[in-house]
C-alpha cells in the first residue's frame, strides 16, 4: 500500500527542508499546506483572499477550508507515496484526515515529530530564505542560495509573528503528539541537528 507520511513540529524545525528532499530523492509526493495557501495568496484566488488574513498574523486558517484542499489534493494522489507537511495541525483535522484515508483505502503509516527548542527556531526562521521561482528553502547561515540566485523572505517570518506561531503550535499543534502516540504511530526526531543527521533518522523510520 502507499504510504502515508505526516510531519508535526514548530515552524522553522525543517519539516519543508527535509520533506523536499524525501521527494527528489525518494520520489515522495511532498503536500505543503502552507505552500498551497501561499500561492494562492499570491496569485490572488478567492481562496488567497480568504486566508492572508489569517496567515500574515501567524494564525491557523479554518478547519473547514484546509479539510477540504486535503481532501480534493488526495484524491488525486491515489497509489502514490506521500508525506503531509504542514497538515494535520488540530485534532479536528487529524480526525477528519483519518476518515479521508480510510475512504480511499489508505491510513497513517508513520507520523514523525520533529523537536526543537523555540529559540532555535527563531534563528533558523529569520534567516530562512526562499527561491520564489523553485519554491526551495535556504537559510542565510547554514544553506546559503548558490551564487546568481535570488531570493525572497516569508512574511510570516518577522519575530512578531514567528512567536505567535509558536505559540499557536503548542496550543493548537501539539495536542497531536498525544493522538498519535496513542495510536503507536508517534516518532520522534531531534530536529536540532544537521540536516543529514535529520535525514537520516527519518529514513530510519520510513523505510
Ligand atoms: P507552514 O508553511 O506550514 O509553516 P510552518 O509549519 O510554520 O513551517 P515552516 O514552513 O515555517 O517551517 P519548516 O518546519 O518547514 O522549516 P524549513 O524546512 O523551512 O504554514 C504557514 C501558515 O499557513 C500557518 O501559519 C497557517 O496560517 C497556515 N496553515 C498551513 N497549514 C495549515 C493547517 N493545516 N491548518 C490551518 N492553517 C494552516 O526550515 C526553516 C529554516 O531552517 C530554513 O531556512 C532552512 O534552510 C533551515 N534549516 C532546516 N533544517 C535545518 C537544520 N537541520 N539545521 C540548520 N538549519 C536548518
Amino acid at each position: 500500500m502507499a504510504k502515508t507520511i505526516i510531519f508535526i513540529g514548530p515552524p522553522g524545525a525543517g519539516k519543508g527542508t527535509q520533506a523536499q528532499r524525501l521527494a527528489e530523492e525518494k520520489g515522495f509526493v511532498h503536500i505543503s499546506t502552507g505552500d498551497i495557501l501561499r500561492e494562492a495568496v499570491q496569485r490572488g484566488t478567492e481562496l488567497g483572499k480568504k486566508v492572508k488574513e489569517y496567515i500574515e498574523a501567524g494564525k491557523l486558517v479554518p478547519d473547514e477550508l484546509i479539510i477540504n484542499i486535503i481532501k480534493e489534493k488526495l484524491k488525486e494522489l491515489d497509489g502514490k507515496d506521500i508525506i503531509l507537511d504542514g497538515f494535520p495541525r488540530t485534532i479536528a483535522q487529524a480526525e477528519a484526515l483519518d476518515k479521508m484515508l480510510k475512504e480511499l483505502g489508505r491510513k497513517v503509516d508513520a507520523v514523525i515529530l520533529f523537536e526543537i527548542p523555540d529559540e532555535l527556531v527563531i534563528e533558523r526562521l529569520s534567516g530562512r530564505r526562499i527561491d520564489p521561482k523553485t519554491g526551495k528553502v535556504y537559510h542565510i547561515k547554514y544553506n546559503p542560495p548558490p551564487p546568481g540566485v535570488e531570493v525572497i523572505q516569508r512574511d510570516d517570518d518577522k519575530e512578531e509573528v514567528i512567536r505567535k506561531r509558536l505559540e499557536v503550535y503548542h496550543q493548537q499543534t501539539a495536542p497531536l503528539i498525544e493522538y498519535y502516540r496513542k495510536q503507536n504511530k508517534l516518532h520522534i526526531v531531534d530536529a536540532s541537528k544537521s540536516p543529514d543527521e535529520v535525514y537520516k533518522e527519518i529514513l530510519n523510520v520510513i523505510e
